[in-house]
């Protein structure tokens, strides 16, 4: 039986880091607001002329460094973004030029935040199909560029980042004990468009337009949505809460984060936590999240990690991993 396995993973920041004071300069906001509302203490913001695809090329690269492999391996890349460089052509196929592959297939997929999770279930069911050996499933975002930053209530709220993983085909068992992807689970509900949304865009204004959000109702509908999908990777994998060795959670707000694992009964120091230092990097948060504790040796092989998102659409979605 083949399942796919991580073997690697990336992340990168844009050099610039934009503390809450200096947002407090410009919009009615201080940092003991931002801190106590949402636990974000600072975000990476990309210079002029840094685009998606640079952020997309460095994580990717670093992944395929972590799991030892080259660029001529991968014969798949999904990339998850809802700020594309340009329209058309897809960012992915910019970072597949950039990376020097010239084979396979290259695609964006739009997710908002949940975007990481829809394209590792994507490129998870590539490998089952037996439709690719290795691929590229990338989360990558500058949402610095859509923020209307004379609108407090979204602009302290984001950053830009990317962050990689390289999966590969492996054989295994079928067990929960097996390495590799155990189940994605996505949702989507379209009647939900208002609460989250750019109010722009190629077939309605002609313009990038700006982000907009009623940030109370889309915090109500993500604590129920992502206890749900948590609840159901577990049941489906006949898991506890307490089988979990690492939450890699959408970082959108830390009070999300507490509140997600109160409902599952999981400890806090099992949560990574980046929201303080890279705000809501959208797609970007859940690898830039497991690359980070990675890293760091948090997170080690053999591990039961829980990773979960929710954002605009809405849409939302668990993938369990055993690394
Ligand atoms: N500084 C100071 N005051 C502010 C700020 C700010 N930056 N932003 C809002 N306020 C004010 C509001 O104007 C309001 O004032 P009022 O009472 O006079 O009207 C007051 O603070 C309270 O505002 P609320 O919106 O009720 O604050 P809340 O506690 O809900 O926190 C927040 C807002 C942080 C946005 C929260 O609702 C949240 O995190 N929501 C979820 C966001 C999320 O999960 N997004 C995920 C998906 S993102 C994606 O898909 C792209």
């Amino acid at each position: 039986m083949i399942r796919s396995v991580i073997a690697g993973c990336g992340g990168y920041l844009p050099a610039r880091i934009v503390h809450n004071d200096e947002l407090a300069a410009k919009v009615d906001t201080s940092d003991e607001w931002i801190v106590e509302r949402t636990g974000i203490r600072q975000r990476h913001v990309a210079a002029d002329g840094e685009m998606t695809s640079d952020l997309a090329r460095v994580a990717a690269e670093r992944a395929l460094a972590d799991a030892g492999a080259t660029a001529d391996e991968i014969d798949l890349i999904v990339l998850a973004t809802a700020t594309p460089d340009q329209t058309f052509p897809a960012t992915a196929a910019r970072v597949q030029a950039q990376l020097g592959i010239r084979r396979g297939a290259a695609f964006d997929i739009q997710a908002v935040c949940t975007g990481f999770i829809y394209a590792l279930a994507i490129a998870d069911n590539f490998i089952k199909a037996g439709q690719s050996r290795a691929a590229l499933v990338i989360g990558a975002e500058t949402f610095s560029r859509i923020l209307d930053w004379e609108d407090r209530t979204t602009c302290v709220l984001f950053g830009d980042g990317a962050g990689a993983v390289v999966l590969r085909a492996a054989e295994g068992q079928g067990r929960n004990t097996d390495r590799g992807v155990l189940s994605t689970h996505l949702h989507a509900d379209g009647r939900q468009h208002d609460l989250l949304y750019v109010d722009g865009g190629p077939s309605s204004t002609q313009t990038t337009g700006h982000l907009r959000m009623l940030g109370k109702e889309v915090f109500r509908h993500a604590v129920v949505n992502l206890a749900a999908v948590v609840g159901e990777a577990l049941k489906a994998n006949d898991l506890t809460a307490a089988d979990i060795d690492w939450l890699v959670p959408h970082q959108a707000n830390k009070r999300i984060l507490d509140g997600t694992a109160r409902k599952l009964g999981l400890s806090p120091e099992k949560i990574v936590v980046t929201v303080d230092r890279h705000g809501n990097t959208s797609a970007a948060s859940v690898p830039l999240a497991l690359a980070e504790a990675k890293a760091d040796g948090r997170i080690r092989p053999g591990q039961l990690l829980l990773l979960e998102a929710m954002g605009g659409g809405f849409t939302w979605g668990s993938a369990l991993v055993r690394l």
